[in-house]
C-alpha cells in the first residue's frame, strides 16, 4: 500500500533508495506535502471566527521545517528559550510565539520577555514574581484540568499529580495576584498528553477551561493544547479531528456568545503535523540467526530514534529494498551497547545485508530526541518540497563531537 513503482515518498514519485545513495545512511526524510495536508485538515475541522494553529516545534525543530510551517500560516509553541531563539531565526514574529516553560529559572522567563514573546506560566511563585516585575505585560496561564489522557504515563501531563499546570482549583490564587498587581490574563491554556484518541478528553478539558474563562474578562485566546493521536499502522485508530472540531467549535461558539466577544481558539499540534511526514531510512548491517530469534541489525539505534525503547511505541517498518519479498519474522535492532529494539517479532519482507529499511512516522520526536550516545553521529535530514529533495541538516562529523571538548592534558 505504500509502494507505487517500488517507491513511496510523494506517493511513488521519489525513490527513497536514491536518497540514501545521494545523502548516505541513516537518513531522515520529511515530506512537506504531508505537513501541509495535516495543517489544512486541522484548520478545516474547526468552525470558529478566530483559529490559530501553533506548531509545537519540540516535535521537529529544523529551521527549514519551521519556515515551511510558518508560511502555511502557523504560529509556534516553544518550551525552552532555545526553541524561542530558533523560532525567531526562522522568522516568526515574537507575538506569534508562545513560550510555555516548565520549571525554569526566572532568568529564562526574563530572557523570553526581552525577546518580546508571549508568556505562558504554570506555577504561582513565577506568576507572583512576574506580576511584581512586569505588571504591564499580560500573561497566559497553563491550567491542570485533572484529566488523565494520552498514550502512556510518561506523556500524560494533565492529571492531578502531574508537575504541569496550575490546578484549576487554585485559580482564585491567580485571581488574587492579578488583582494585587494589575497584571492582565490574556490566555488560558491546557495540554493533557500525547496520543489522545478520545475526543471526550479534549471536550472535558475544554469544559474546565471555558468554565474558568468566565471569571477573567481580559482574555484574547484559549489554547486547548494538543495530543491528537495519529495512525502508526495500517488501519490504526486516530483522533477523529472532524468530530472533535464539530463538538468543540459548538461549545466554543456558545461560550464566546456568552462572553460577549469572539476569542481565538488555539491548538498546538506537534505529532499531528509532522509525525506521518517523516521516514527514517536505515541500512541493514547484520542478519543474525539466534537460537530463537532472527535479528536484523541496522546502522542506527536508540541514539537516533528512541521512541520504541522509551515509550514502547510502534513504528511500522518496511523493507524498501525488497518490498515484494516473502515475509519473515524479525527483531529489528540497533547497534548501541544496550538492548535497543526497534521492533520485536515483526513480519517484514525477507531482509538481506545491505537492504534499506524504512521506519515510518519518524517526523515527530525522533530526530528531536536523538543523542550522541556511544559517540555516534547524528544523521542528515532531507526535506522533500515541491517534488525536490533538499538537504536541511548535514550529517554530523567527528569534529562536531569534539567541538566543545577541552583537552587539558
Ligand atoms: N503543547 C505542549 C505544551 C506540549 O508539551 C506538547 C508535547 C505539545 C503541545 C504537542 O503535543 P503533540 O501534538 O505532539 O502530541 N515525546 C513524546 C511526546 C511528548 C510530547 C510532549 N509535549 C512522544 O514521542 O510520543
Amino acid at each position: 500500500m505504500d509502494y507505487k513503482n517500488g517507491h513511496f515518498l510523494l506517493g511513488g514519485a521519489i525513490n527513497p533508495l536514491k536518497l540514501v545513495e545521494k545523502y548516505g545512511s541513516p537518513l531522515y526524510v520529511y515530506e512537506a506535502d504531508i505537513i501541509e495536508r495535516q495543517y489544512n485538515r486541522l484548520k478545516a475541522a474547526f468552525q470558529v471566527e478566530k483559529l490559530k494553529i501553533s506548531y509545537a516545534c519540540k516535535a521537529l525543530t529544523n529551521i527549514s521545517v519551521l519556515k515551511f510551517i510558518k508560511q502555511l500560516g502557523s504560529t509556534v509553541d516553544c518550551v525552552s528559550i532555545q526553541e524561542v531563539q530558533i523560532a525567531i531565526r526562522a522568522g516568526f514574529e515574537p507575538v506569534n510565539i508562545l513560550y510555555t516553560p516548565s520549571g525554569v529559572n526566572f532568568s529564562e522567563i526574563e530572557e523570553a520577555v526581552g525577546l518580546g514573546v508571549r508568556i505562558n506560566l504554570d506555577n504561582i511563585p513565577a506568576i507572583e514574581r512576574f506580576g511584581e516585575t512586569y505588571p504591564h505585560i499580560p500573561i497566559c496561564v497553563r491550567i491542570n484540568p485533572h484529566i488523565m489522557a494520552g498514550g502512556n504515563l510518561k506523556t500524560s501531563v494533565g492529571h492531578i499529580d502531574s508537575k504541569f499546570g496550575i490546578s484549576y482549583t487554585q485559580m482564585p490564587l491567580v485571581q488574587g495576584v492579578l488583582e494585587s498587581t494589575g497584571m492582565k490574563l490574556e490566555g488560558l491554556h491546557m495540554h493533557t498528553g500525547s496520543d489522545i484518541l478520545n475526543p471526550e478528553a479534549f471536550l472535558a478539558g475544554a469544559d474546565v477551561l471555558l468554565n474558568l474563562a468566565k471569571e477573567f474578562p481580559d482574555l484574547d485566546y484559549i489554547d486547548f493544547g494538543s495530543g491528537f493521536k495519529v495512525p502508526y499502522k495500517p488501519n490504526d485508530l486516530e483522533t477523529n479531528i472532524e468530530e472533535l472540531g464539530e463538538k468543540l467549535s459548538a461549545k466554543f461558539n456558545t461560550f464566546c456568545a456568552e462572553y460577549g466577544r469572539p476569542l481565538t481558539m488555539v491548538f498546538e499540534p506537534g505529532k499531528f503535523l509532522v509525525s506521518e511526514a517523516g521516514s527514517f531510512l536505515v541500512t541493514v548491517n547484520v542478519v543474525k540467526h539466534g537460537a530463537t530469534t532472527v535479528f536484523a541489525g541496522v546502522d542506527s539505534g536508540l541514539n537516533h530514534l528512541i521512541r520504541p525503547m522509551f515509550y514502547d511505541s510502534y513504528h511500522r517498518i518496511s523493507n524498501i529494498s525488497n518490498p515484494e519479498g516473502k515475509k519473515q519474522t524479525y527483531n529489528v535492532v540497533g547497534y548501541i551497547c544496550e538492548t535497543d529494539t526497534f521492533a520485536s517479532n515483526r513480519e517484514i519482507p525477507e531482509i538481506a545485508i545491505g537492504d534499506v529499511l524504512c521506519l515510518h512516522n519518524a517526523g515527530a520526536y525522533c530526530y528531536s530526541m536523538s543523542s550522541n550516545y556511544n559517540s555516534r553521529l547524528r544523521p542528515a535530514e532531507v526535506l522533500i518540497y515541491q517534488g525536490k529533495d533538499y538537504l536541511i541538516r548535514e550529517r554530523e562529523t567527528i569534529e562536531d563531537l569534539l567541538k566543545h571538548q577541552i583537552d587539558v592534558f
